[in-house]
């Protein structure tokens, strides 16, 4: 599907870079039809040698010009100026897909005043290493094709959910910030370790691997979470008296706050 494609990042940051890496390995993507824009001529410079045969810009609008696939990838600010010089560049079955926080389909169609196809994702930082978690959201004017071209590229980088729009800034509170809550468990849990005497490379690579197991054991056994914590917790053993613990001080409810409060905050950034 997507190899059929000219596919322009514009903004080849942090997430535009782990979709290059991700539509060349996972698509068998011709490196000659990704083309990859940003300010920095240094930094354009490291992106061809760490993806030989890719094309590079500097000029937002030579990078879409013939692509049939363009992805905003810049910083929220930077969005209005970058649509407005590119919007003259493309054509009118160009699907554009945004990566950017708290920008609505809707507003991405009235800055181009086309009725262009668009989809909004939400994606993750762990698609660096082809773990994403990525929600999608169709605009007005996309349809099963585009849905279909955007699902093969994040999927390219890990799992891809697709949502109703008005369910974004909730996804942006789970799995868009949910890495750091993550990362926040991993280090806690890693000081749990040291305290106990474990030191700290071994308690740390414990910790992570913890984790990664425990999610991929979720994901592939389709099991739900309280069946896999039951099957952990021996009568009268050692993790029931852990769980017991985070449940007087409310872990399960901290979590769920947490998830409310960043959904609210990406709602305030958005309007
Ligand atoms: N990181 C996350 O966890 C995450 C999750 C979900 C969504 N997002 C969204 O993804 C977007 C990118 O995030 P990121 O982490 O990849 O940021 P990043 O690493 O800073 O990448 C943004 C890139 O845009 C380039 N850029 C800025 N202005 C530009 C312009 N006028 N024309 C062309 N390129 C320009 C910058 O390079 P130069 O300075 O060289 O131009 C930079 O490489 C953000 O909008 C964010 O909302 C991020």
């Amino acid at each position: 599907m997507l190899h059929q494609h000219h596919v322009a990042i514009v903004g080849a940051g942090n997430i535009g870079r782990a979709l290059i890496g991700g539509m060349l390995e996972g698509h068998d993507l011709e490196p000659s039809r990704i083309r990859a824009s940003r300010r920095n001529p240094a930094a354009l410079a490291e992106l061809v040698s760490q993806f030989p045969g890719i094309q590079t810009f500097s000029d937002n609008r030579e990078a879409v010009r013939g692509a049939s696939v363009v992805v905003l990838a810049v910083k929220p600010a930077g969005a209005a100026g970058v649509l407005d010089e590119i919007a003259g560049e493309l054509a009118d079955d160009t699907l554009v897909i945004s990566v950017l926080a708290g920008l609505t389909t809707a507003a991405i169609e009235a800055q181009i005043g086309r009725k262009i196809p668009v989809i909004r994702s939400m994606p993750n930082t762990p698609m660096i290493v082809d773990e994403g978690a990525t929600a999608l959201s169709a605009g007005t004017f996309a349809d099963d094709d585009h849905f279909e071209a955007a699902h093969a590229l994040f999927e390219s980088v890990g799992r891809v959910e697709v949502v109703p729009e008005y369910l974004m800034d909730a996804v942006t509170g789970l799995s868009g910030s949910g890495p750091a809550y993550v990362y926040m468990f991993i280090e806690a849990l890693t000081d749990g370790g040291v305290k106990q005497g474990i030191p700290r490379p071994q308690a740390f690579r414990l910790a992570a691997q913890t984790v990664f197991g425990a999610a991929k054991l979720v994901i592939d056994s389709g099991k739900h979470p309280a069946i896999l914590r039951d099957e952990v917790t021996t009568p009268g053993g050692t993790a029931i008296a852990a769980v017991a613990d985070l449940e007087s001080h409310g872990l399960r409810t901290m979590l769920i706050n947490a998830v409310a409060t960043a959904t609210a905050r990406s709602k305030e950034l958005g309007s």
